[in-house]
């Protein structure tokens, strides 16, 4: 395809035109302006061959791996956890109507930017049980402990004392100028909360982000475009309201009463009633629930995908998700972020409904290949070298990919058959859905570029059992072969690092969660200072692949504990 047909598929309007010119600077894309034609393109037949896009626009393996799970993650709770560290910008929208949370010791409705939070849980958590007898009362998360890194923020929707007020709020209209910030973007610590520090054009990129002043500047920055909201991930979703007063409507407010007053608990020795933590823990725990609810993604918010801003194809981003950072990179890259965000804002509309939905593409795709590599990865382990397990390990190979090659297999295709099957094989996979606009193209591309190496691993494995089934070469010989396959699949699995792979190895019951972790403040302690569920390898904390079921009980030892 050349690019005049790119640019055919991709001006659906002359005002898209010029956005998209204006944006295609950003990243030096330099379009043929001459060839570009006018008029509107046929939203039902336009589709674009990905082999085409990956040719004029390919991107290498651990890039479109990245992006590939940039996408499917997306406001996920679980897989925002499991990469932590996020590096891209995606514009969301959230429909009129929609509820949001917040609590506060203040009986106005806040002036400017404040918190708000998906869960009444995690904000009412914030409102504590018992009006504190003096202000050194512990808050109902254990403080920083010492040696955290510091984050230097003065975070105030911190525990309050004294009158707590419970406010619900509805969505006036619909807000579709709001960003998600990936990862677990509000845990407090650096380098979680870098896409802020880029946003806020923080100068000392070694000091942490101070995330109340960062969130000024950000919604000062918004200004001129209207941006609503950012929303981040703390122990779940919230979202920092630029404007309470412009895009909320308060529909419920609630005066607390001190639990501890109204219902008579009988105080223990020290003052403090021991049934006040069993009702501190026990909304920890619906919250924990909640959020879990949300670990396949929250369906109240929804996103604009071709709008995605990212650093990931531009620069060098080192791959491990818990150990990357974007504090370094080019001051004009950051430049450039900001600058196609301002653009798409001012100057397109943020659209979930009319855009490819990437999530249904790369859900097909790993919930298809996930499970199948994890057996065929298992399978491997069982070899051990005989004659026999050999037999077994090629017929136990050709049974996991056999069905898939046949699924392709045309016979009557007498020409390059098993090539026509493998292209197939993607094609069945990866496709748009809405025209390709802004930058599904980066979108695309790199999800075809997994799936050409999924294919092609498949394959490859099927070829390996039929050959080993087949006897076609001595002993020693398929050995090898079985070696340097084994060796090339656990590899492309590491660059894969698909969320699918790492879950509880029990189902838990309904009364307890299969617990992710989060990085900030939690019921559960300051993210990973909690040995039980983080590792620590190298200096560099981590979630390992076997979650654990957590239940109340987990939740009111801790806290006898503090
Ligand atoms: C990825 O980056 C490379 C190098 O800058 C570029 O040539 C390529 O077009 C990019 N791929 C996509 C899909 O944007
Ligand atoms: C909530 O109700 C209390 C009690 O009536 C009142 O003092 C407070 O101002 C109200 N808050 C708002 C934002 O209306
Ligand atoms: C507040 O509580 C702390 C710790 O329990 C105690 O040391 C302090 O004396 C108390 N202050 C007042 C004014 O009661
Ligand atoms: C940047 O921040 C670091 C860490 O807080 C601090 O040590 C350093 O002095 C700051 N640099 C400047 C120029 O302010
Ligand atoms: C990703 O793409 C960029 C631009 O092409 C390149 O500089 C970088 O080395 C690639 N790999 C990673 C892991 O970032
Ligand atoms: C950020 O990543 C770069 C590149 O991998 C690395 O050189 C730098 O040390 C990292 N900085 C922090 C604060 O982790
Ligand atoms: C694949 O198997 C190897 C052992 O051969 C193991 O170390 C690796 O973690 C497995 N990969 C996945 C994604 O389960
Ligand atoms: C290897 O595996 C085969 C098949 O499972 C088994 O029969 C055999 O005893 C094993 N040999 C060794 C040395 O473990
Ligand atoms: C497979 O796709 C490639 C890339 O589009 C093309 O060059 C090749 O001819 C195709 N092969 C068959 C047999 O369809």
């Amino acid at each position: 395809m050349n690019k005049s047909q790119v640019i055919t598929l991709l001006v659906a309007s002359n005002v898209f035109l010029v956005s998209l010119l204006y944006v295609s600077n950003y990243w030096n894309i330099h379009w043929p302006v001459e060839s570009i034609p006018h008029g509107h393109i046929n939203k039902e037949s336009e589709y674009v061959n990905p082999f085409k896009v990956y040719e004029e626009y390919p991107i290498d393996l651990v890039n479109a791996s990245a992006i590939f799970n940039t996408v499917h993650g997306a406001l996920k709770q679980k897989d925002a956890n499991l990469n932590p560290v996020g590096v891209s910008f995606i514009p969301a929208y959230i429909p009129p109507n929609t509820r949001f949370y917040h609590s506060t010791g203040s009986p106005e409705i806040p002036e400017s930017f404040e918190w708000i939070a998906m869960e009444y849980e995690f904000s009412y958590a914030f409102a504590q049980f018992q009006k504190p007898q003096n202000s050194t009362k512990p808050p109902p998360f254990p403080k920083k402990p010492p040696g955290a890194p510091e984050s230097g923020n003065k975070h105030k929707h911190l525990p309050f004392f004294g009158d707590a007020y419970l406010y619900s709020f509805r969505t006036t209209r619909a807000l579709d100028k709001v960003i998600l910030l990936d990862g677990a973007s509000a845990a407090k610590y650096s380098p979680l909360m870098d896409q802020q520090m880029i946003l806020s054009r923080q100068k000392n990129t070694s000091a942490p982000v101070d995330e109340r002043i960062a969130a000024e500047k950000i919604c000062d920055w918004g200004q001129s475009f209207g941006l609503q909201g950012i929303i981040r991930l703390e122990i779940g979703f919230e979202i920092i309201v630029c404007d309470f007063q412009r895009d909320l409507e308060l529909i419920s407010n609630v005066t607390l009463d001190t639990t501890i007053d109204t219902l008579s608990i009988p105080s223990g020795s020290d003052g403090s009633a021991p049934l006040i933590k069993k009702f501190s823990a026990q909304d920890s725990f619906e919250n924990l629930r909640m959020s879990s609810y949300v670990n396949d993604g929250d369906r109240r918010i929804k996103l604009d995908f071709s709008k995605m801003v990212t650093p990931l194809n531009k620069t060098y981003i080192d791959p491990n998700p818990f150990a990357r950072n974007i504090s370094y990179i080019d001051n004009e890259l950051k430049e450039d972020i900001i600058g196609e965000l301002e653009t798409f804002y001012a100057t397109t509309k943020i659209d979930p409904y009319e855009t490819t939905d990437w999530q249904v593409v790369t859900g097909l795709i790993e919930n298809k290949f996930g499970p199948l590599f994890d057996t065929i990865n298992k399978t491997f382990t069982f070899f051990n070298g005989s004659e026999e397990s050999l037999e077994i390990l090629g017929e136990d190979l050709l049974t996991l990919t056999f069905n898939f090659k046949r699924r392709y297999n045309d016979i009557n295709h007498h020409i390059d058959r098993d090539q026509y099957g493998f292209n197939s094989s993607i094609l069945d996979y990866v496709h748009h859905t809405y025209p390709l606009q802004h930058n599904d193209i980066l979108i695309y591309s790199s999800i075809f570029k997994v799936q050409f190496e999924i294919s092609t691993m498949m394959f490859d494995i099927y070829n390996l059992g039929r050959d080993i089934v087949d006897k076609v070469s001595d002993l020693e010989v398929l050995k090898q072969r079985v070696a340097i396959k084994q060796k090339e699949l656990v590899e492309f699995l590491d660059i894969l690092r698909w969320t699918i792979f790492v879950d509880c190895t029990e189902k838990c019951g309904l009364n307890s969660v299969c617990y992710v972790p989060t990085w900030g403040p939690s019921p559960f302690g300051w993210g990973q200072r909690n040995e039980k569920f983080f590792d620590n390898i190298d200096g560099v904390y981590s979630i390992s692949k076997n979650l654990q079921c957590v239940d109340f009980d987990d939740l009111l030892a801790l806290r006898h504990q503090w």
